[in-house]
């Protein structure tokens, strides 16, 4: 078989393409932050801002002109406690921010991340014992309480990121008692303890004031637990599972996308995100290789990837 003539020519390597980055798929991280006219560039995520809610305009109308319809929306709040009461305040950071997101576009797709670490003083995902050990089941009242908050704002999907354990079941059915049984949930299934969230935590203000987030987030050497762990979400009533990160989980992606049948999404995180961009704007790595390590991705399985490239991909595209 001679393989080289398929790559001959361009219009005979696109008849034969296998993926596609769609900007359908991709769905982009906004971070809010409390206090006006704040547009301020994230030290450690080049060309990411920190956007007060008076000035979210300008970011939606950008994301809308590059033809993205997709947001993950995170809160930086000025307030935290033991309880991270501040996350399911009425008018808190995010549900004031869904508000005017939805009144700047209808349209805009918002997605919450439903945690606690941004909003509690110990920085953990849960709330606390006396000796600094997360208690799972006393957690997830909290969590779903954010979320129907989140939903009650107008958020058109949630997706808990806390890893407790049972958070699927107690959510699903806190949103289905509540009258919103039609939104969707997409859970964070498989997330390893990583250390590529670094410049996500120091943008977020989320970094754990001790010890560390291994007995809630997966081992970074586990595979099978993986699945069991997607397994399990799924049974709960997950709509949509996850795997992150991304570029240094794509066994993982293509396992997951082997094993199940339902909608998969993928987390490029921080980390992956400022390692290449860092490349790119010193001139180490031509800017080709940001398309490339976001179509991996989709090679791997991904049908919906959450990236801080989702512009540079649309502009590509
Ligand atoms: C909150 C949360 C984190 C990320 C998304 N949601 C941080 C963490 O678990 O420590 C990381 C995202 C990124 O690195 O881009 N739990």
């Amino acid at each position: 078989m001679r393989m080289r003539r398929l790559r001959e020519n361009e219009a005979t390597r696109n008849l034969i393409r296998e993926t596609y980055l769609s900007k359908d798929n991709l769905i982009y991280p906004i971070f809010v932050v409390e206090g006006t006219n704040i547009k301020r560039e994230i030290p450690s995520m080049e060309d990411c801002y920190h956007y007060s809610i008076d000035r979210l305009e300008d970011e939606i109308k950008e994301l809308k002109s590059l033809g993205l319809n997709y947001i993950l929306l995170f809160g930086v709040p000025d307030k935290k406690d033991e309880f991270g009461t501040s996350a399911y305040y009425e008018d808190g950071i995010v549900q004031r921010a869904i508000k005017e997101i939805k009144k700047i576009d209808q349209d805009m797709y918002i997605v919450t991340d439903v945690c606690m670490c941004q909003y509690t003083s110990h920085g953990h995902c849960g709330i606390l014992d006396g000796k600094g050990h997360v208690l799972n089941d006393e957690t997830l009242e909290y969590l779903s309480k954010i979320a129907l908050s989140h939903v009650k704002a107008g958020a058109d999907m949630v997706a808990p990121s806390d890893m407790m354990d049972f958070r699927i079941a107690h959510m699903r059915k806190t949103l289905d008692d509540n009258g919103f049984s039609n939104v969707p949930i997409m859970s964070y299934s498989a997330k390893y303890s990583s250390s590529f969230y670094g410049p996500f935590r120091s943008a977020a203000g989320s970094a754990p004031q001790f010890g560390d987030r291994k007995s809630y987030q997966m081992d970074i050497a586990n595979s099978d637990e993986a699945i069991r762990e997607i397994q399990l979400d799924i049974e709960e009533g997950a709509d949509i599972v996850m795997v992150k990160p991304a570029l240094t989980y794509l066994d993982i992606i293509r396992r997951a996308k082997d094993s199940f049948n339902i909608p998969l999404a993928a987390y490029n995180v921080s980390g992956e995100y400022s390692m290449i961009k860092s490349a790119v704007k010193s001139g180490i790595l031509d800017e080709k290789a940001i398309f490339e390590s976001v179509l991996a991705i989709k090679r791997a399985g991904a049908d919906i990837i959450i990236t801080y490239f989702a512009k540079d991909i649309a502009k590509i595209l």
